[in-house]
């Protein structure tokens, strides 16, 4: 998909691993292994995934997996000079769009306490916190908060 602004969202390829590792470690406190995210890095059965790319490379990705009717998001990041600017919105649109074309109804994720700025992203698009994982986070015990909503009020493109 091409989206506004010159980004492409596509499936990931092998040679996109270095730059999905880069946006990791800019991107959390506890990042994922190397190896974990080469892992997540591909699309089977279980596992969407998709980057964004603009003329400068790999500027975000999203990892998810089909569990019954759910898209689970594991893991959206987008390189932080690129943020504000839809890429992470074209990504999470891309990766509904073709779970509701594979039958998938709702979409839901875990989102640390403290991440206001991800649990607004997530809110503004029609998530709603509907639970609570109490010290989820390993690295220093905080709270997951799980968000969920149906995927069809994230198919259109937001103006
Ligand atoms: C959460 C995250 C993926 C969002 O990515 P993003 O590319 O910044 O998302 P978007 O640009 O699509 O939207 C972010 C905001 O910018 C606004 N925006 C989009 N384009 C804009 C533009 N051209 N000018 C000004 N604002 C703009 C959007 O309206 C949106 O505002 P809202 O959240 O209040 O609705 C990103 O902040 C990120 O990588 N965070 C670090 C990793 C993380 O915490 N991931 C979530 C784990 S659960």
């Amino acid at each position: 998909m091409s989206g506004a602004g010159g980004i492409t969202v596509r499936p990931p390829r092998p040679g996109d691993l270095a730059a999905v590792v880069g946006i990791e470690k800019g991107s959390f406190s506890d990042p994922w292994s190397e190896a974990f995210l080469s892992e997540e890095l591909t699309n089977d059965v279980l596992r969407l995934c998709l980057v964004a790319e603009s003329a400068g490379g790999v500027c975000g990705y999203i990892m998810a997996w089909r569990v019954a009717d759910q898209l689970h998001v594991l893991n959206i990041a987008v390189a932080p000079g690129r943020r504000r600017q839809g890429v992470g919105s074209d990504l999470l649109r891309e990766a509904c769009l073709r779970a509701w074309a594979e039958g998938m109804t709702e979409v839901t994720l875990e989102v640390r306490r403290g991440n206001s700025e991800a649990r607004r992203f997530y809110r503004h698009r029609g998530l709603q916190e509907t639970g609570v994982r109490p010290g989820y986070y390993g690295d220093n015990g905080e709270d997951a908060l799980i968000m969920t909503g149906p995927l069809e009020g994230l198919l259109e493109p937001r103006r």
